[in-house]
């Protein structure tokens, strides 16, 4: 039997642009998509026994064998002659927007080379799993698989010429409380990317403005990071909201959790992922924080995930 994980991520800026080639900054969180593959049963089987929420791997069961089909191909397997019996569990929870089927991707691209005894890199498993999450995205940029093989804070662009993206590691001088908040919506990615592809060609004049004011932001928030400024960071969230609003990928849910956030004193908050319902992120430094902003969501029937940003093991 072969074994792999992939880490659940939180873009804390630039989804949905960085699909466009401007950067985007990632970080893993500790919780990961666990998978087991093992080899001689009939045809591809899959136990997916993850967590879901309001019935996530139902939603994204289609989207799931299709994605698995399409790693198998990268990974030189045919679908057609394979027999896999595939478990998925870990404990990164199946919300929407925290990477979930990017995670499980790393994790079966892992767990597969570990049953065939491929010995494959994290670059290759990283194009196994950015070709998995085809099925999810439609056109991703590939942050989320990024994110799920390599771990830590990531700066990430697209290279929109087909080559090597650019994929740095960011330290932090220490890690940080967030919390992710989830409406409890289960998003189509799919749909929330191609959504934005067209109206971003229908309408120049209102969104290449929008599209130059995230990477106006992608800057200063890396320096913020990496100086440690998290009020700078919080504000550059609040802005980095602002815009993924007026490209229309709120939510009144999401929303709602950011103002909530806000006003519980989050330093700044977003909606994080594809949008249209998923999950926002709080940057919340300090335990107290933390637990404030994480009740008070709570109290109003919502679920929320305690983590932090820049974990060293992650
Ligand atoms: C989804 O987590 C992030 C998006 O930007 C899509 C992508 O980058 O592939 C919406």
């Amino acid at each position: 039997m072969g074994r792999g994980a992939g880490f659940g991520k939180v873009i804390l800026f630039g989804e949905h642009f960085v699909v466009h080639g401007i950067p985007g900054i990632v970080s893993a969180i500790d919780s990961t998509a666990d998978a087991e593959v093992k080899k001689n049963v009939e045809g591809i089987i899959v136990n997916d026994e993850r967590k879901g929420a309001n019935g996530y791997a139902a939603k994204k069961r289609t989207q799931q064998k299709e994605s698995i089909e399409r790693m198998l191909r990268t990974m030189g397997i045919d679908p057609k002659k394979a027999s896999l019996e595939i478990w998925l569990g870990g404990n990164l929870p199946g919300f929407s927007g925290i990477g979930a089927s990017a995670a499980s991707s790393v994790a079966i691209a892992r767990a597969i080379a570990k049953e065939f005894e491929m010995d494959l890199s994290d670059g290759r498993i990283n194009e196994a799993a950015y070709e998995a999450e085809k099925a999810y995205a439609g056109n991703p940029s590939g942050i989320d698989n990024t994110a799920a093989t390599y771990g830590g804070l990531i700066w990430f662009k697209k290279n929109l010429s087909g080559g090597p993206n650019t994929i740095e590691k960011l330290n932090i001088r220490e890690p940080v409380e967030i919390i992710i908040g989830n409406t409890g919506i289960v998003a189509d990615t799919k749909e929330m990317v191609a959504g934005v592809a067209a109206r971003k060609k229908n309408n120049p004049k209102k969104y290449n403005p929008l599209f130059k004011q995230a990477e106006g932001i992608a800057f200063p928030a890396r320096k913020a990071l990496e100086e440690f400024n998290l009020k700078k960071v919080g504000k550059l969230m609040n802005e980095n909201h602002h815009l993924l609003r007026k490209i229309e990928v709120s939510c009144k849910e999401l929303d709602y959790l950011v103002t909530l956030a806000r006003e519980q004193g989050a330093f700044g908050a977003k909606l994080t992922g594809g949008g249209g319902g998923g999950c926002m992120v709080a940057l919340t430094p300090r335990k107290e924080l933390q637990e404030a902003v994480a009740t008070a969501m709570e109290k109003e029937g919502f679920k929320v995930l305690r983590t932090k940003i820049g974990i060293k093991k992650t």
